[in-house]
């Protein structure tokens, strides 16, 4: 069942919960996170608190509340929704005031969350992978920091699906970033390639599992920045992130990636990958 949350209460899905001047509903003036529960067991939830945590530091908001206790709240969310997979999405603005610029004085922050149900996508569908195509990377240089506004990367993603493709991966400078929600990362001489953390990129709680994995798994993991060409060149190309998992890119701007399926070094890291959750 979908799970509702705003400030304190549990409500309907389209309840009318939130003031006209809500700071994250004027300005986007908030963060938030996506962290998913597998079989009722939350995947990384320490991590994701924690750079929601970093996140809020960096735009000088007080959350209030201590890690710990973000992470109760959102546990309680899942039973309360009684699903054994789903996400929970949690987003905290800075508060409710008469709308301006400047921070609001003697504010709390705006909490909402959501649980919803998803769906665990076959292996075999999986490493059929994905198309995508490049993007200008033209969001702001703070994109460390998981906060509401996203719309560079909504509009990157809509051309991307009006191209028929999956993902869009951004450039910034003629090197890659990520993908509009998503960390990516190429195999070359078969070592595995993602772009260093930087405030370019988001820190991807998901790119940290396959650094683990790759050490498991004795595969080589190297940080590096790297081209649009290099990514076409590449043996493997694949994305990852909370919602995807570990999702192989097959084509991109219409330039088949290796073999048109998912290349080894993919299919290792994607099938361990499932096996820690
Ligand atoms: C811009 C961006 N990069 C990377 C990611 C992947 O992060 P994670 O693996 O923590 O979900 C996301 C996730 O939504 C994202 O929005």
């Amino acid at each position: 069942m979908v799970i509702v949350y705003a400030n304190g209460q549990w409500v309907n899905e389209n309840d009318a919960v939130i003031p006209v001047d809500e700071r994250g509903h004027q300005f986007g003036d908030g963060v938030y996170e996506v962290t998913r529960i597998y079989e009722g067991k939350p995947f990384m939830m320490r991590e994701h608190v924690e750079r929601l945590v970093k996140s809020a530091e960096a735009i000088r908001m007080d959350l209030g509340m201590t890690v710990e206790e973000i992470e109760s709240l959102m546990m309680e969310a899942v039973e309360r929704s009684g699903e054994k997979n789903c996400d929970v999405y949690i987003q905290i603005t800075r508060g409710i005031a008469k709308r301006g610029h400047l921070f609001p004085k003697d504010v709390k922050p705006s909490i909402t969350m959501t649980v919803r149900p998803m769906e665990v996508i076959a292996m075999e569908e999986r490493l059929a992978g994905k198309t995508a195509i490049f993007h200008e990377d033209e969001r702001w240089k703070n994109c460390y920091i998981k906060s509401l506004n996203l719309l560079p990367n909504i509009l990157a993603k809509q051309v991307a699906n009006d191209a028929g493709a999956y993902e869009a991966i951004l450039i910034r400078d003629g090197y890659v970033t990520e993908g509009t929600s998503s960390n990516i990362f190429i195999v070359q001489n078969g070592e595995l390639v993602t772009r260093p953390l930087s405030n370019y990129i988001l820190a991807g709680i998901t790119r940290m599992r396959v650094e683990q994995l790759a050490e498991q798994l004795n595969i080589p993991f190297v940080e590096r920045e790297f081209t649009k060409e290099d990514v076409l060149e590449a043996e493997e190309v694949f994305m990852t992130s909370t919602t995807n998992e570990v999702l192989p890119l097959v084509e991109i701007d219409g330039t088949t990636i290796g073999s048109g399926v998912a290349g080894p070094v993919t299919e290792r890291v994607a099938k361990q990958f499932l096996q820690t959750v």
